[in-house]
């Protein structure tokens, strides 16, 4: 459906998920989806789009974001650019279903997915007509929303209870992550964390490098007190944003910490100890900075690894 060789998403990353990244990792045989929230304006957006085109014939996507945001341009905006532009895969996340924008989207021919965390969430998304369901568990890096299923139950939940392919994720890092993943009946798998280690991450350095000596137990989750629970990497930022909820801070106190500029801090000027990073559990499956063409290709060797361990147990057991 989405014309992608190998069936994984790379998730939009705020700030990170700009066009030489996004073109990686469509050219590597998966869907790259292009964060419009980066750009302020209808242009840079255009010149965004155009710059993946001129990278990658293949397809990518452009994600809408509807979690609370200060300074947002409208999504119709970017859905102005989409379709003058003939971006065929569009991804919308956030806080409620995409109501406003699927006529808009489907009629103009584009494919529509919906990122979210739970069946109702779900059942909502396709009774509106959306094309394919994103789920990530608990594990995840970034949103995690409020109802803290792991990924294990609600993959499978979803899969029961709606009509349409889903993509599950939330702590998927490798080959048997995937494997896993598929078994549950999703169509497909999103991975956010390990691309964060990606050559064309626009990370800073040092910042990939103290996610690959990580472990499982270096996130936590922040932003409960704002009702946008989010999985971070454990940094002073973060232990400081939750000290701050615990006494009750109000949103203005925290965004000294939480803002944006505090994030881009850390992400561009590779400051360690300022800003909040996304990251999932399954940071403690990353061990290299590599390109993602080479990730990509160690993953499908580890989901074909594990489907052989599979189907060699299958001949013991039946
Ligand atoms: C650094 C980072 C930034 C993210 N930013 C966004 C975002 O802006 N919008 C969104 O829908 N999801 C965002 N996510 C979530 C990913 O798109 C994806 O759903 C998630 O990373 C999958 O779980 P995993 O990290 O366990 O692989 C972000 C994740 C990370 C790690």
């Amino acid at each position: 459906m989405l014309g992608i060789k190998y069936p994984i998403i790379g998730g939009t990353m705020m700030h990170l998920s700009r066009p030489d990244f996004v073109a990686a990792i469509s050219d590597s045989g998966c869907l790259g989806i292009l964060a419009s929230a980066i750009y302020l304006d209808k242009e840079s957006f255009r010149d965004a789009i155009r710059k993946i085109r001129r990278k990658t014939d293949k397809p990518f996507g452009v994600n809408l974001n509807m979690f609370p945001t200060r300074k947002k341009l409208d999504n119709n905006v970017y859905i102005d650019v989409i379709l003058e532009e003939g971006v065929p895969v569009v991804e919308t996340s956030g806080h409620k279903a995409p109501e406003e924008y699927v006529d808009r989207l489907k009629s103009g021919g584009v494919k529509l997915i919906h990122k979210c965390v739970g069946v109702k969430y779900a059942k909502k998304a396709e009774s509106l007509g959306v094309d394919v369901i994103t789920v990530v568990g608990y594990e995840n890096g970034g949103a995690t929303g409020m109802l803290d299923i792991t990924t294990l139950c609600l993959v499978p939940r979803v899969v029961d209870n709606v009509d349409i392919p889903v993509i599950g994720g939330g702590g998927v890092a490798d080959g048997r992550g995937m494997a896993a993943i598929l078994s549950l009946g999703a169509d497909g798998v999103i991975m956010g964390t390990r691309l964060l280690t990606a050559e064309e991450c626009p990370l800073h350095p040092r910042i990939k490098q103290k996610l690959i000596e990580a472990s499982e137990l270096d996130t936590m989750l922040v932003l409960r007190s704002l009702g946008n629970t989010h999985r971070v990497w454990k940094n002073k930022a973060a232990q400081i944003t939750a000290e701050m909820e615990q006494r009750g801070a109000t949103l203005e106190e925290l965004l000294k910490v939480i803002s944006g500029d505090q994030t881009k801090r850390l992400y561009f000027e590779g400051n360690l100890d300022v800003g909040l990073l996304p990251c999932g559990q399954g940071v403690g499956l990353v061990r290299e900075i590599k390109p993602v063409r080479e990730i990509i290709s160690e993953i499908i060797e580890e989901f074909n690894e594990a489907v052989g361990r599979l189907n060699a147990l299958f001949e013991t057991i039946c």
